[in-house]
């Protein structure tokens, strides 16, 4: 990260705190939620199947910038399906970069060959070891790990959402980020349990078993990209929601935290990590804050 964007993400976090300012930071856009998987996870792909025309995007873009968001990320459906008139993802993170955003992430399912050097982070989502991986997304591992073996740049995060399916499998994924080349972190989520997914949501013992996983392989020099003291409020579900600091852009909608934000008793349930972990930021945490800034100084 630029000296200049440090200080200018500091001062933001500082006038948040301070102001108790609800101004976003953090913007999504999502490209499409057209997407050739069907993950058992899933409740957000293939609703409209749409491709969002490129003017749409850009327009969209400019609007999270004029409103002060600084950090975006391009999120589908699949957002290496994402094309229209010649161009395509990378496009948009170039665009993006020269619009002024700071930060420019993409979140993929890696089943499309990697060519994204210009992205900070290529949030790519990998759901356990072989066999629990094709279990939650069909079979893909392997097609994935050809892909990051290939990728153009080493500028790749696994992500991963634990869930009923996946649950024993935290550690595989923790070794692998360590161990493959082109990878340089892990990023977890829980389960978040919309209405059609509830089955596959964690149980407090599981999410602290999990969190338990973690710490352990980052003891063993895992690179994890989430922040140890967000750990029990992530397991008790008793950080603040929504986050008023992140937003979400689909077909012209504009969404305070997550496009979840509509459905009911969700918050409350909420296992993404990033809502625990810049809530508390927001909320002045100080152990979050110092840890927050080393582990965003390591990895982007
Ligand atoms: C919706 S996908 C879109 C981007 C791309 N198709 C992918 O799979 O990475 C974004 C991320 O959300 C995660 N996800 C989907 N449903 C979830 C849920 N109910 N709770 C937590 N994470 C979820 C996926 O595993 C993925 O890492
Ligand atoms: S690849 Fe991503 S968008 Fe597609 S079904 Fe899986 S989690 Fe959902
Ligand atoms: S806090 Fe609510 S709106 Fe935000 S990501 Fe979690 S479930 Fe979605």
């Amino acid at each position: 990260m630029k000296f200049s964007s440090f200080m200018y993400l500091a001062g933001f976090g500082v006038k948040t705190i301070l102001f108790r300012q609800k101004k976003p930071i953090l913007g999504t856009v999502i490209v499409t939620d057209k997407c050739n998987l069907h993950c058992k996870h899933c409740s957000v792909n293939n609703i409209t199947a749409v491709i969002h025309p490129y003017g749409q995007i850009k327009q969209e873009m400019q609007q999270l910038y004029d409103m002060g968001v600084r950090i975006l990320f391009f999120c589908g459906g699949e957002t290496f399906m994402w094309q229209d008139s010649g161009r395509n993802i990378r496009d948009l993170v170039i665009e993006a970069k020269q619009m002024g955003f700071m930060i420019v992430n993409v979140v993929t399912n890696g089943t499309f060959p990697l060519d994204l050097p210009e992205a900070d982070l290529i949030l790519l989502s990998l759901d356990g070891d072989r066999e629990r991986h094709n279990a939650v997304r069909g079979d893909t591992y392997d097609r994935i790990m050809e892909n990051i073996a290939a990728a153009t740049s080493d500028n790749i995060c696994f992500y991963m959402a634990i869930n009923q399916i996946n649950k024993t499998a935290v550690r595989d994924v923790c070794a692998l980020a360590r161990d493959t080349k082109n990878v340089r972190a892990v990023s977890f989520n829980f389960h978040t349990p919309y209405p059609d997914t509830k089955e596959l949501a964690l149980s407090k013992e599981e999410k602290a078993q999990c969190c338990e996983d973690i710490k352990y392989m980052m003891k063993q020099g895992a690179p994890v990209f989430n922040l140890k003291s967000a750990f029990r409020h992530l397991i008790n579900n008793s950080f603040p929601t929504p986050c008023h600091q992140c937003v979400v852009m689909e077909n012209g909608r504009l969404s305070t935290c997550g496009r979840c934000i509509d459905v009911p008793d969700l918050c409350s349930q909420c296992g993404y990590f990033f809502v625990a972990e810049y809530t508390l930021l927001f909320r002045g945490n100080i152990r979050i804050i110092f840890e927050m800034l080393k582990t965003y100084l390591k990895y982007i």
